[in-house]
């Protein structure tokens, strides 16, 4: 029907006929002439009709907001005094000679150039309106470059891409299983992968060598700004190839869409230690571009008689860390009360603070209220070891260590947003030398990644002492996100049932669980290894958006809802019968209580 996107029109079409579809952005009548803004995927142009095509003009007149046209006229340059620098396609103007009403629309359910004012629920709930809008449309857009860059570049490198099944066994990722009950297996379910980790490994056991997907996974799990139930991977499955060659391609894969996608050279990314990311930034996943760190001071606080401070500071499992932040003295009593009550969510029980007014007059210089707990000659070891200027203020965590990571971790991340510190640009870096595993509350050890890592010692010394072990895994961070990780997998039978013991997986429950892993691995399984990206995550840093749901057709909303077709949604007794369901409470029951 077209001979041109509506966007795509420029000076190298003037004098051209051209024939547009598109929507209506905008109509605008102007004594006697109207201008129609018109839009497709590639952008917006403007149509002017005059009364000399009498027929046209008349229907010119009736169209509406975002009812469908095909418009056919001839491509003119805009007079000097009404070129629209702001719009890309600014400089011409079709002049209509005939325009088709496709289609009519009725009034949106909101003003389509006033978003922001619009809830996101309705937004979700016209997803359809709400993704005709530019912004949208180029982040789509951009979504599909992606894709399309990343199969290149893999396919370039010998990968195939090979489909896991959906309808699956339970993949222990860490979340809930979202099941699906089997009909022809009565009392029987099917679990949604959580990824498509064991069959990429049992892929790699045939003898693929190189495979990827862009895989669908699901997460029956808390949900946030870049969470989703529902998400995608680029996952990624090699064999023969260690810890660096993985990070080799996949370090190179992301460069090379990030240089053809946004024309963007990333810069070097360094190789940090699991435990000095901890101590330094409180995080497994810093934002290095934030110039602020976490300094340990529980030496200096093991000789003081402050119990907050003391006790965390002798405790093995504690920790005492000072984070400063050049130039904020300036930082109100009242803000200090809000970022106590940010730590507050994270478990912190307080948040001590000092502020530098004048470094060389001791502590008199310094305004605080936990110096009185303290000897003057440890404040002025203190205020040497963290460099202290005048003009700073130094926040301080005392707690069992986890607590004072994730609460001076988030404090750091806070207030270098408030205070402006952010760098601009890029800040990537591979984490490595993951612990193998931690302790949960009740002291039971769970796998950092996956119960399928492989550590980096033998059997016997993991079975001696887990709690050192480190992985052989690691994580791809920009930015303060974790964009993808992955490991060298275990592809001994011996050393997988080691890992199963720590975890405390009884023999019976790892045959009944992972038996046909376990069965593969004793038919020539290669040494192997993979990753897998979060694609959405990756496309809402390159396109620079705060919301995972900002880059999904259609996402699910914070409480894992489709508000459009409003699933999930009730079945008929009928279904329910088929697959062998009774529902624990009869639905009005439900509605009662
Ligand atoms: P992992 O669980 O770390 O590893 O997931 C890999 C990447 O997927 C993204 N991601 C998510 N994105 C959106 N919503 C979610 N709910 C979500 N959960 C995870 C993240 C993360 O870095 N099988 C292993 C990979 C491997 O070992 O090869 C795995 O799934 O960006
Ligand atoms: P208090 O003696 O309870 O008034 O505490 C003195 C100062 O120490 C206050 O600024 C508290 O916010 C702070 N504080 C209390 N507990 C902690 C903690 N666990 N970590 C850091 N600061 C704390």
């Amino acid at each position: 029907m077209r001979s041109h996107y509506c966007g795509a029109l420029g000076t190298a079409n003037i004098d051209e006929t051209v024939t547009l579809c598109g929507w209506v952005d905008r109509r605008r009548d102007h004594g006697g002439v109207i201008f129609l803004d018109m839009r497709d995927r590639q952008g917006i142009v403007q149509v002017v009709f005059d009364p000399d095509t009498e027929e046209h003009f008349q229907r010119a007149d009736r169209v509406r907001s975002e009812y469908v046209l095909k418009v056919t006229g001839r491509v003119r340059a805009r007079s000097e005094a009404s070129v629209n620098p702001a719009m890309a396609t600014g400089a011409i103007e079709v002049l209509g000679k005939e325009l088709e009403i496709l289609n009519h629309a009725a009034t949106p359910p909101f003003q389509m150039d006033e978003y922001t004012a619009v809830g996101e629920e309705v937004r979700l709930q016209y997803r359809y309106m709400d993704l005709r809008r530019q912004e949208m449309q180029q982040r789509l857009i951009l979504r599909s470059r992606i894709t399309s860059a990343v199969r290149n570049f893999l396919e370039g490198e010998g990968f195939l891409d090979i489909e896991t099944p959906i309808l699956t066994r339970a993949t222990p990722e860490g979340a809930r299983d979202y099941l699906v009950p089997s009909r022809t297996h009565p009392g029987q379910f099917f679990a949604l992968p959580q990824s498509p980790q064991l069959f990429k490994q049992l892929l790699m056991v045939s003898g693929f060598d190189r495979y990827y997907q862009i895989a669908k996974c699901f997460r029956d799990e808390d949900l946030r700004a870049d969470r989703q139930p529902e998400f995608t991977q680029i996952d990624i499955e090699t064999s023969f190839l260690d810890e660096a060659g993985i990070m080799d391609i996949a370090e190179r894969m992301v460069r090379e869409l990030f240089r053809t996608v946004l024309g963007v050279e990333l810069p070097a990314m360094p190789h940090m230690p699991y435990s000095e990311a901890m101590s330094r930034y409180g995080s497994d996943k810093p934002d290095l571009r934030i110039p602020l760190e976490l300094i340990s001071i529980d030496d200096l606080m093991q000789q003081v008689d402050f119990k907050v401070f003391r006790g965390p500071a002798d405790d093995p499992q504690g920790r005492v860390a000072a984070l400063k932040v050049p130039g904020g003295a300036g930082i109100s009593r009242k803000e200090i009360d809000d970022y106590t009550a940010y730590v507050s969510i994270f478990g912190a029980r307080g948040l001590a603070w000092i502020k530098v007014n004048d470094i060389d007059a001791g502590v008199a210089g310094l305004q605080s209220p936990i110096l009185k707990f303290m000897p003057d000659e440890i404040v002025a070891q203190m205020m040497q070891r963290l460099d202290a200027k005048n003009g700073d203020i130094i926040f301080f965590g005392a707690d069992k260590t986890r607590v004072v990571n994730e609460a001076l971790g988030a404090l750091r991340i806070k207030v270098g947003e408030d205070q402006g510190l952010v760098a601009e640009g890029w800040a990537p870096l591979w984490v490595v030398d993951f612990p193998m595993f931690e302790q949960d509350g009740s002291g039971n050890w769970t796998p950092l990644h996956h119960p399928f890592t492989a550590p980096s010692g033998s059997v016997e010394e993991l079975a001696a002492n887990p709690g050192e072990a480190l992985s052989r895994a690691y994580d791809m961070v920009l930015n303060g996100c974790e964009l993808g990780g992955g490991s060298i997998r275990i592809f001994q039978r011996d050393m997988q049932e080691a890992v199963f013991r720590i975890l405390q997986i009884e023999e019976a429950e790892a045959e009944e669980k992972f038996g046909f892993l376990l069965k593969a691995l004793q038919y020539g399984a290669p040494p192997h290894g993979g990753l897998a990206f979060g694609l959405d995550r990756l496309v809402m840093l390159m396109t620079g958006t705060a919301s995972i749901r900002d880059v999904i057709a259609f996402p699910k909303t914070q409480t894992a809802h489709c508000v459009l077709t409003d699933a999930p949604g009730d079945v008929s007794a009928q279904q329910l019968r088929e697959l062998n369901i009774r529902l624990r409470q009869a639905r009005e029951e439900a509605g009662q209580s």
